[in-house]
Order: structure tokens, then C-alpha cells, then sequence
């Protein structure tokens, strides 16, 4: 008798000696068969996750297979413009996924401009978190169709020649203010990447809020803010936890709304005790008071900061950018900037304590053409991530899944070596397309100008050059990036520059 049917037939009449760990065994058995089924069901998911992106992907070049959950994750969290290039490389439509969001890339002109064009299938969703960070009510950026469209005929009205002719004047007490202080910190080379930024959310926040704000709230909320640019990635970790970066944005939202709202609640009670606009907040609440006003006009106070946070959001990072790079452009090339600082000596005579104006800007060509160049060059907004709504029939072959990410890239179309966007203004994609277009253009161009008008003729600059400079650094959001490079402002007093401004300038 072998030793197998010995024990069996032991089994029947005592107790076994010694018990199997094996699925013979009841609790073996139990664990055994939640262990199988467990890793069954894993190996499931991990399959279907491969077929469903193989499924959307289709012919679309990209990885053939995803990394397991998290996908391109890893990449998106440290975004390069090389990681870039070489996605848009690979086609004109092209995939990735990230923890399961299937991400479809648009790197020519035709697909851009036809994402941005088609409401019906695609609307903008900024980064996946935008909403949770940036705050879901009433924020108008999301809307499609003709509540889009209402609405920002209201917001239209806040970019009028008049008003912006307004804001000129405001922008240009706040960047005297700020060079003040430069002239005074910049003894040698800085990088001027914060200083710009401070400068930039002083500006807006006067702009838009008048002195309805503190000065400690435009410094709270701008320091705060950094918080909320650095959580804009194209998809975060997906739990809002303490110490997340989504957390911390969206604490710094709540600070930065509190002080809009107040600001919004100030604006309210001064115009209505007849006070005269000084702001954007005032235009608007007047505006909306007026009898014979068309348009929405039953704002809450919190609705109404919203829409500014809206403004903050997009000033905040793109014109921060704008502006480095052109200072930047203007240092490294020192005949354009000879011929920006002769155009400022002809058109305002040496007057270069008097403010600056719309009218005067508009005397300025050559400046209006190098700041249009500087934004091609460097674009700050790289791309503009969409959600497609529904399937889109993106092309004859290919249809984009429902609920995708859709992002159009303008960089190519701004770099077009066959087509420049001069011959061909549709490859100026610096300010998107469509019904999203921004709605800050003139507003942010003259702002630009306004700046480096200002800084031409206040300083003379040295760019010293560090292995960082050419190196394009895309902060988080994968939209914006912001050169680090290091560039010294020289005291007039110290310089050779051709138009110091005096010093009392400065002290008024
Ligand atoms: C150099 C600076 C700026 C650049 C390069 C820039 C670029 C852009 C781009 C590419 C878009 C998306 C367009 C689309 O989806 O088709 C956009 C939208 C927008 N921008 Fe700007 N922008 C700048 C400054 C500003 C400023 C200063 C403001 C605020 C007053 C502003 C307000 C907005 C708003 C509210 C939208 C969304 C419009 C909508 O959804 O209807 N932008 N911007």
C-alpha cells in the first residue's frame, strides 16, 4: 500500500497526523482561494486597463502600453520642454495616459485651432483639478454655448479702450513703485523671475480690486498664490490630503477669495454712495447698475470673485512670464533695444516722468511689435487642455473617446518654419482660438509695454548669462514656464544708460 492511500484510510477512523496546507484543508483553503481570486481579479484589471487604452489609442502613435494605474505620471509631474517636442513629434494627434486619464495631444495648427473651435465636442478643463483648486461655482471659463457667451459679453465690457486707458494709469503708478524698490535691491545680478511675479500680481491686483485692497493682501495673496500655480499640473495625485499640493491650493484659494470678496463688498458700497470708478470692480458694479444695462446684473459679491480670481489666474502665470522673457529678449538683443529706447525718446521727448497712456503706447510700434515677437518666441501659454464632452470625430480616422483630455499645443504653430505667423496670422496662436480667446489681449499687451517702456528707460540691464539660461523651466501647470535666468538691473546712478530717470521721479 503506498503511503497516500495509508493516510487515507487512517483519515477515516482518527485524526490526521499531520494536515496540508493546501486547498484540501478548509482554512487553507479559504485564504488560498481569496489569495487566487484576489490576483485573478488584479491581473483582470491590469488587462483590461492595457485593452481599454489600446482600444482609444487605436493607431494614435504613443506607448503601446500603459504603466500599470499611474501611467505617464512620473513624466507629467516633472514636465520638460524636450518631453514636449518629442511627444508633438511623434504626430499631429498623439496619445499618453495618466492614472487612467486618457490624454489625446494636438500639435498642429489645424487641430488646435479645430478643438478650440468645436464646443459641441470639447470644453476647456484647464488641468484635470483646475475645478476643485480654482473653486467649482459659477466659474465662468467652464461654461459652453450661449451661458458662455452672455457672460463674457458682460465681461467684455471691462476691456473697453476707456477702461483700459483707466488701468494704464494704475499699472504705471504700481511699476514706478516697484522699480523703486529694484533700483534699491538689484546692487547685483538677480533673477528676476519673482521680482516680475510680485510686481505682475501688484499690478492686477490694483488693477482689478483698486484700493477696495491692503497692501498686505496683495502681498499674502501673492506669496499664497504660488501654492495654487504649482498644484495647476496636468493631472495631480488624485486625494486633496493635507500637504498635498492640491490642499495647500485650494487653502490658498480661500485666502485669496476672502480678500476679492471684501474687496467686491467695498466696491459695491463706494458706488453707491456715488463714487467714481477707480478699478475694474468699480466699472463693473456700475455697469451693472446702470438702467440701461442688457446683460446679467444679480452678482453676488462671491460670484464677482470669482470672475477676478478668473483674472488673477490667468495674469498671474502668462503675463509673469510674458514679462521675463521680455526682458530677457531685450537684453540679448541689444540693437532692438536701442531702437525701443530711441522710439521712447521720440515719442515722449524726454518726458519720462510724465505717465504713460494708451495714447502714447499707441505711438509705439516698434515696441508693440517686439513684445508680439517675444510672446511668439516664448510662448507663455505652451497649451490649453480641453475635456472632450462627448466622441469626437476629430479626423476621417480617428475619433476622440468621450470624456478625454484634448490638448491642443500652440507651440508648433508659433514655430512653423514653412508658414511664419506673419504671412499666416492663424499660426498666432499666442491667445488660443475660438470662443475662449482671451479675453486679456490688449489688456496684457499693453501691460507688457507698459513695463518694459518704463524699465528701458529707468535702468540700464546686464543679462549674465548661467548654464540656466537657455533652459526653459515649465512650472507645474505644463502651460506656463518661466525662464530662471539671472539679469542685473544697474542703478542709474551708477550707469551709463542714456535716459536715467531723476530721482524725483521716485519720490512722489
Ligand atoms: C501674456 C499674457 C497672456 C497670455 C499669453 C494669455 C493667453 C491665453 C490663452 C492661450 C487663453 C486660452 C484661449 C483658448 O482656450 O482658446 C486665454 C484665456 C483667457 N485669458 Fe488670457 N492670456 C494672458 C493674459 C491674460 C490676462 C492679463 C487676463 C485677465 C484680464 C486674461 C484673461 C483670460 C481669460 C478670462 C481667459 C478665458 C476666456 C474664456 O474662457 O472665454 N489673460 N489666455
Amino acid at each position: 500500500m503506498g503511503a497516500s492511500s495509508a493516510a487515507a484510510a487512517a483519515s477515516s477512523t482518527s485524526p490526521p497526523l499531520y494536515s496540508f496546507p493546501t486547498a484540501f484543508s478548509f482554512e487553507g483553503q479559504e485564504s488560498f482561494t481569496w489569495l487566487y481570486t484576489t490576483g485573478a481579479i488584479l491581473v483582470a484589471l491590469l488587462a483590461l486597463e492595457q485593452t481599454v487604452y489600446r482600444a482609444k489609442k487605436r493607431h494614435l502613435p504613443g506607448d503601446n502600453w500603459t504603466i500599470p494605474i499611474i501611467g505617464k505620471f512620473a513624466d507629467s509631474m516633472k514636465p520638460t520642454m524636450e518631453g514636449y517636442q518629442k511627444q508633438w513629434d511623434s504626430g499631429v494627434l498623439s496619445a499618453v495616459s495618466v492614472f487612467n486619464i486618457f490624454i489625446v495631444m494636438a500639435s498642429s495648427n489645424d487641430y488646435a485651432r479645430k478643438i478650440l473651435n468645436s464646443p459641441a465636442y470639447a470644453e476647456p478643463c484647464i488641468v484635470h483639478a483646475a475645478r476643485r483648486i480654482l473653486g467649482q461655482q459659477n466659474w465662468w471659463v467652464f461654461l459652453t454655448g450661449k451661458e458662455h457667451v452672455d457672460y463674457r459679453r458682460g465681461l467684455n465690457n471691462l476691456f473697453t479702450r476707456k477702461a483700459i486707458g483707466m488701468y494704464i494709469t494704475i499699472q504705471d503708478t504700481v511699476t514706478r513703485k516697484h522699480f523703486k524698490q529694484w533700483r534699491e535691491d538689484f546692487a547685483s545680478a538677480q533673477p528676476i523671475m519673482f521680482p516680475a511675479r510680485f510686481l505682475n500680481m501688484d499690478t492686477s491686483l490694483r488693477v482689478f480690486c483698486g484700493n477696495h485692497i491692503p497692501d498686505e493682501a496683495t502681498r499674502e495673496i501673492s506669496d499664497k498664490y504660488w501654492d495654487i500655480t504649482k498644484a495647476l499640473e496636468l493631472v495631480n495625485f488624485p486625494l486633496p490630503l493635507p500637504g498635498t499640493k492640491i490642499y495647500k491650493a485650494i487653502q490658498a484659494r480661500k485666502a485669496a477669495m476672502y480678500w476679492l470678496e471684501l474687496a467686491a463688498r467695498k466696491s459695491r458700497i463706494e458706488m453707491a454712495n456715488g463714487g467714481e470708478p477707480t478699478c475694474l470692480l468699480d466699472e463693473w458694479v456700475k455697469l451693472i447698475n446702470d438702467p440701461t444695462y442688457k446683460g446679467k446684473r444679480d452678482f453676488t459679491e462671491h460670484e464677482m470673485a470669482m470672475v477676478v480670481l478668473s483674472f488673477l489666474f490667468a495674469s498671474q502665470d502668462a503675463m509673469s512670464s510674458g514679462l521675463v522673457y521680455g526682458f530677457q529678449h531685450l537684453v540679448d538683443h541689444p540693437e532692438v533695444f536701442t531702437k525701443v529706447r530711441e522710439e521712447q525718446e521720440r515719442v515722449r521727448k524726454g518726458n519720462y516722468e510724465n505717465p504713460l497712456t494708451i495714447e502714447l503706447l499707441d505711438e509705439m510700434p516698434y515696441l508693440q511689435a517686439v513684445v508680439k515677437e517675444s510672446l511668439r518666441v516664448k510662448p507663455p501659454v505652451l497649451m490649453i487642455p480641453y475635456k472632450a464632452t462627448k466622441a469626437f470625430p476629430i479626423s476621417d480616422d480617428y475619433t476622440v473617446p468621450a470624456n478625454s483630455m484634448l490638448i491642443p499645443s500652440f507651440y508648433n504653430s508659433l514655430h512653423d518654419p514653412v508658414s511664419s505667423a506673419n504671412a499666416n496670422p492663424k499660426n498666432y496662436m499666442v491667445w488660443g482660438a475660438g470662443p475662449h480667446r482671451c479675453i486679456g489681449v490688449e489688456y496684457a499687451t499693453m501691460n507688457i509695454m507698459l513695463v518694459l517702456a518704463t524699465a528701458a528707460m529707468t535702468f540700464d540691464w546686464e543679462h549674465e548669462i548661467t548654464p540656466e539660461t537657455d533652459k526653459i523651466a515649465c512650472v507645474s501647470l505644463s502651460l506656463h514656464y518661466i525662464s530662471p535666468t539671472l539679469i542685473t538691473f544697474q542703478n542709474p546712478a551708477d550707469s551709463v544708460s542714456p535716459r536715467p530717470l531723476p530721482d524725483e521721479v521716485y519720490a512722489a
